[in-house]
């Protein structure tokens, strides 16, 4: 059976988390000084590695060798946990689980000491989605947590946890990946699967992902079909291919070609194209060429993503700030 890339490639050790180098540091000197928190919050946008880093450390504090803070993924408690034939590890989706009985029900269980491994961990995802009588219940555990157990709590919605749950969790960021590290990733990845990625590609990828990883491979996967994935491939198959008529389109406008410009226009107006969208999707493509004109290196995290670096950089050769700025 096909696996998802990014199931295929989540990461088993702090080590091969991107990106999130503040957190997998400090989270392995915890594991190595024992110094750890019973309770984690981590937060931050979807697809940056908030239950990757939750499974890692959960094996981690219960592996029997750990190696430099990372979970050594041989020892019995690593297979254990890995395979899930040890249950001390619980995964929870606060989404689906997210009445007081629920967490009535974990507390009970919680109290018994972890059967195979030294401690039992509870990652609860999506924890902003449990009820006030659920808080108000796990806030009892967290205030006097037995030494056997620990929690991970993630979220993406971090207004939405009750101060007295965050002032007892230790609290964890999670970034979104910046495009060059993630395009760098991509072509790891698609060295490992043997496709023909190449460097444009990976950077327009990345950018669509807007900084999720998890994105980034799912994006990557639909690609992968193409004998060769370059930007092209990358427009086609993501449905972008309005974006390079857009292109064309003020690159006609820009060389003075009003006949040519006209025919373009006219023939996304009969293609159902409202005049207003379009001015829209020009002024979006402008700004982009813009961000880049005036940051080349720093903008490239903020472009909309619709398009490759060489299109955005030829039609900044072109233009001076003032007239982008007039015409976005
Ligand atoms: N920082 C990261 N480094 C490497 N891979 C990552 C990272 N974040 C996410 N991934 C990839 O995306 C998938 C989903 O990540 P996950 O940790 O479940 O994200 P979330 O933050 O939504 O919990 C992983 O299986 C992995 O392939
Ligand atoms: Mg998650
Ligand atoms: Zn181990």
């Amino acid at each position: 059976m096909y696996q998802a890339l990014y199931r295929k490639w989540r990461p088993l050790i702090f080590d091969e988390v991107i990106g999130q180098q503040h957190v997998t540091e400090t989270l392995k000197n915890q594991v190595r000084n024992n110094r750890l928190s019973h309770a984690y919050l981590f937060i931050g946008s979807r697809g940056t590695g908030k239950t990757t880093c939750a499974r890692i450390l959960a094996r981690a504090v219960n592996c029997e060798h750990p190696v430099d803070g990372n979970p050594c993924g041989t020892c019995p408690a690593c297979r254990g946990i890995l395979d899930g034939t040890i249950m001390d590890v619980v995964e929870l989706d606060a989404a689906s689980n997210n009445g007081v009985d629920n967490v009535r029900a974990l507390r009970e269980e919680a109290v018994f000491s972890p059967s195979a491994v030294k401690k039992r961990v509870y990652i609860i995802d999506e924890v902003h989605m449990l009820s006030t009588a659920a808080f108000n219940a796990l806030l009892k555990i967290l205030e006097e947590p037995p030494a056997h157990l620990m929690f991970i709590l993630a979220t993406t919605e971090l207004q939405k946890v009750p101060a007295t749950i965050l002032s007892r969790c230790q609290r964890h960021s999670f970034r979104r990946i910046d495009a060059a590290t993630l395009a760098g990733y991509l072509e790891s990845i698609a060295e490992k699967e043997h496709f023909h990625l190449n460097h444009e590609a990976a950077e327009l990828i990345a950018r669509l992902a807007d900084g999720g990883v998890r994105d980034a491979l799912s994006l990557l996967d639909q690609c992968s079909a193409s004998e060769t994935i370059d930007v092209d491939a990358v427009y086609n198959t993501m449905g972008l291919a309005g974006n390079r008529r857009v292109a064309e389109l003020l690159d006609l406008i820009l060389k003075h070609e009003t006949a040519g410009a006209l025919r373009a226009f006219n023939g996304m107006w009969m293609d159902g194209k409202n005049p207003a969208v379009l001015l829209n999707e020009l002024s979006g493509l402008l700004r982009d060429v813009l961000m880049l004109h005036v940051a080349p290196r720093g903008a490239l995290d903020l472009l909309s993503g619709g398009y490759d670096t060489a299109t955005l950089s030829a039609f900044s050769k072109r233009l001076t700030a003032e007239q982008l700025l007039s015409a976005a």
